[in-house]
């Protein structure tokens, strides 16, 4: 049942545009010590959707479960604790969250005192938060997007205090430094730069669950990666919805840039970062690429159509041709750079011909790899109010069209990479064959190789022998 001491998110609220964050401040992390203990005995495992910005969430959720005194449980079924950090962006995959925290029940009604939360930019929504509310008892604790730092304290008052918590914000909070951590790997990880997203393209619901932007302070970030550097970590990806916008909040000027070469400084081995916007993109950044070895040639640039009264109506803010000659610049000025886009098919009233516009610009800027999305109208955004006129079957003809467009760009891409010399970092032995291992190169190419005494975070040089489309294979090189 709701309750008065729930913190409902209001998705309007979350919608307001403020252009200063005067009112966000950055403070630091403090665990009350009553928390510290709350997990003895006790278990947890957090199961991750989404985007980079979730999995780095979900590595600080497991760091405070940690510093509670939980340990990692080997499987959802047998925690105390399961988390569900999810995503938003698209419906199919909200429902898909839906089905497996429904098929949780029998669960909760064998072990009643297990606790299932759920997070991340699906708590951002009214809708689904009503609904987890009222037909999904067996989920204990809600909390958003910008009060991770609350979690302790919301699973005391669950744990201790029998109380069923809901706590949303709708409004971002503050930049909280100094939260513990537990990464996935221990030789690359990712940074939040910053968080939010004051874009508001029509069809995107991420700037309503994820705020306006807030950057970490440039010398927070720095001294992270110095610490990375020196537990031994070769690579980072820098994350922010545009991380082109770094800065502005606090009055930089050419933010990124200043962070992406201070960055290059601590010595990392290597610095990727996700995601950047064409309409913020500084000359400078795409010179520091050229400029600083350890800043890896490879970019993610999403288009999401090559018609400029789609563009228009996405609020994208170019035109096509602005886009296709912000990418012969970078190509010019960073020789073989790779490339990967977003685009979507089937935007509201995307005629075939507008579509024929975005094969035509795949064509021009023959991206490595393409991640293609058939649109999802998302309530409470101004694409939803649209008339989505286009069939489905329509839409996914177009997609396997676009699919087939943007393969024959990535394998002929690939064959660029026959007989050359690739520096990997290894990621382990590959999902499908225990003989091979896997990991991806500068140019962000995955590559399956094979070879002698190789562990996960090597850096290893590979000599490729074989093209995919989407991977490449080959064999290790002694030095
Ligand atoms: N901030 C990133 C950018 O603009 O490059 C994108 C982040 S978004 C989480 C990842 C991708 O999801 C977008 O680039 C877009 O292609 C896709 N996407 C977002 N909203 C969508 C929607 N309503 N339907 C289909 N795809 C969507
Ligand atoms: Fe969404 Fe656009 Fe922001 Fe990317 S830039 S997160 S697509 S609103
Ligand atoms: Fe999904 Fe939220 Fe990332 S909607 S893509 S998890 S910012």
């Amino acid at each position: 049942m709701k309750n008065k001491n729930f913190i409902l998110p209001d998705q309007k609220a979350a919608g307001m545009r403020h252009h200063t964050n005067e009112h966000v401040k950055r403070s630091d992390f403090v665990m009350d010590d009553k928390l510290t203990t709350l997990g003895e005995g006790k278990t947890y495992y957090v199961r991750t959707y989404g985007c980079q910005a979730n999995v780095r969430d979900g590595e600080t959720l497991r760091g405070l479960l940690n510093a509670m005194g939980f340990l990692p449980s080997d499987s959802e079924e047998n925690a105390d604790v399961l988390i569900f950090n999810t995503c938003a962006v698209r419906h199919a995959a909200e429902q898909h969250v839906l089905g497996e925290i429904g098929s949780l029940k029998p669960l909760k009604e064998k072990y009643p005192n297990k606790i299932f939360a759920l997070c991340g930019c699906m708590s951002q929504e009214e809708g689904i938060v009503d609904e987890v509310l009222t037909r999904y008892k067996q989920v204990d604790i809600i909390f958003g997007t910008h009060n991770i730092h609350r979690f302790p304290e919301l699973l005391y008052r669950c744990m201790v205090n029998h109380e069923r918590v809901c706590e949303v914000y709708s409004k971002e909070g503050d930049v909280i430094e100094g939260m513990p951590v537990e990464r996935e790997r221990s030789y690359k990880g990712f940074v939040h730069i910053m968080y939010g997203c004051n874009k508001f393209c029509t069809y995107c619901i991420v700037p309503y669950t994820r705020g306006r932007e807030r950057s970490r302070a440039k010398e927070d970030i720095v001294s992270e990666i110095e610490t990375l550097v020196a537990n031994g970590y070769k690579e980072v990806t820098l994350l922010g919805q545009n991380v082109n916008a770094y800065g502005k909040d606090l009055g930089m000027k050419d933010g990124f840039t200043e962070l992406l070469i201070a960055i290059a400084k601590t010595g990392i081995g290597r610095i990727r970062f996700y995601s950047s916007h064409p309409r913020d993109y500084s000359k400078t950044t795409i010179e520091a690429m050229r400029d600083y070895p350890n800043i890896c040639p490879s970019l993610h640039l999403a288009v999401q159509s090559g018609s400029d009264e789609v563009l228009k109506r996405m609020n994208r803010g170019y035109t096509a041709k602005q886009f296709m000659d912000l990418v012969d610049d970078m190509k010019a000025t960073v020789p073989g750079m790779t490339l990967t886009t977003d685009i979507i098919v089937g935007f509201p009233g995307e005629t075939k011909e507008q579509f024929e516009k975005t094969l035509e610009l795949v064509d021009h800027c023959k991206f490595d790899l393409a991640y293609t999305f058939v649109y999802s109208p998302r309530e409470g955004t101004p694409a939803a109010k649209m008339t989505d006129d286009i069939p489905l079957e329509e839409k996914k003809e177009r997609l396997q069209i676009l699919n087939e467009h943007v393969a024959k760009w990535a394998n002929e891409n690939n064959q660029t990479f026959k007989d050359r010399i690739l520096e990997v970092l290894c990621d382990g032995t590959s999902r499908k064959n225990d003989d091979v291992y896997s990991g991806y190169s500068l140019e962000n190419k995955l590559v399956n190789f094979t070879g002698d005494n190789v562990k996960a975070g090597d850096l290893v040089k590979v000599k490729i022998t074989e093209i995919r489309s989407y991977s490449l294979n080959g064999e290790k090189i002694d030095e």
